[in-house]
């Protein structure tokens, strides 16, 4: 496991651990994520759950999303995926996703579905979100790659009664034995790897 040390190098270790995973391990990964994902209660009943396309190494969700597009009109489970804020910078927006969605390459050269108003899920809508992350802890920390987007959107919605949960997603490579934390950074409800789920009370 991957030793505590600033986050900067933490960021760039551990980047280059998920990047220099094969290509078989890398659909392993996805393969196997996608499995323990729809073993999670919190998934089974989620009829909102906001994914990523991967990018850096990621683990691909496409998988898990197209698991969620074969179920039956009565357990229907829409998915969407992170759009940069037009307005609210640093912020995120989500946008239902499918197959057929109209998408565009934002300025971090990842695509995003283009921005039409009925297609929005508010955030407090889902009930899960899965979070892509640079680094985990044992202790549910998150170390994300240094925008603070998921950070502040998530800041906006905690006075809410009822939130999503908040899902990492990770290769086994991305645990670290203790995460430098910032009074700002979102610990997650739950972490899924290939090999393991660890879930942690927030009370
Ligand atoms: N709620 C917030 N309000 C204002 N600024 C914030 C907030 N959360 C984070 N930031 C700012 O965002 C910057 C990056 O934060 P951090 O290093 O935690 O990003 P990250 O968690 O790796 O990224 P991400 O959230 O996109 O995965 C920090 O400089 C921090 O000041
Ligand atoms: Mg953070």
């Amino acid at each position: 496991m991957v030793k505590s040390t600033s986050r900067k190098t933490l960021r760039k270790t551990l980047r280059a651990l998920r990047n220099g995973l094969s290509d078989s391990q890398q659909q392993h990964a996805s393969f196997a994520v996608r499995d323990s994902l729809l073993t999670l209660p919190e998934i089974t009943y989620a009829s909102s759950v906001a994914c990523y396309l991967p990018n850096d190494g990621e683990v691909d969700l496409r998988p898990f999303m197209h698991a969620c597009w074969g179920l039956n009109q009565a357990s229907e489970r829409h998915t969407s995926l992170p759009v940069l804020h037009p307005v609210c910078k640093g912020h995120l927006l989500f946008l239902r996703y499918t197959d057929k969605t109209p998408m565009r390459v934002n300025k971090y050269n990842i695509e995003e579905p283009i921005l039409a108003c009925p297609d929005v899920i508010p955030t407090f809508q889902h009930q899960v979100i899965l979070m892509p992350l640079v680094g985990f802890d044992a202790n549910g920390n998150r170390l994300g790659m240094g925008g603070g987007y998921y950070d502040r959107t998530l800041a906006s919605i905690q006075t809410r009664t009822i939130e999503p949960k908040l899902i990492g997603i990770a290769h086994d490579c991305q645990q670290v034995d203790k995460l430098p934390v910032q009074s700002w950074d979102i610990p997650v409800n739950a972490i899924v790897t290939p090999t393991q789920q660890l879930s942690f009370n927030r009370t």
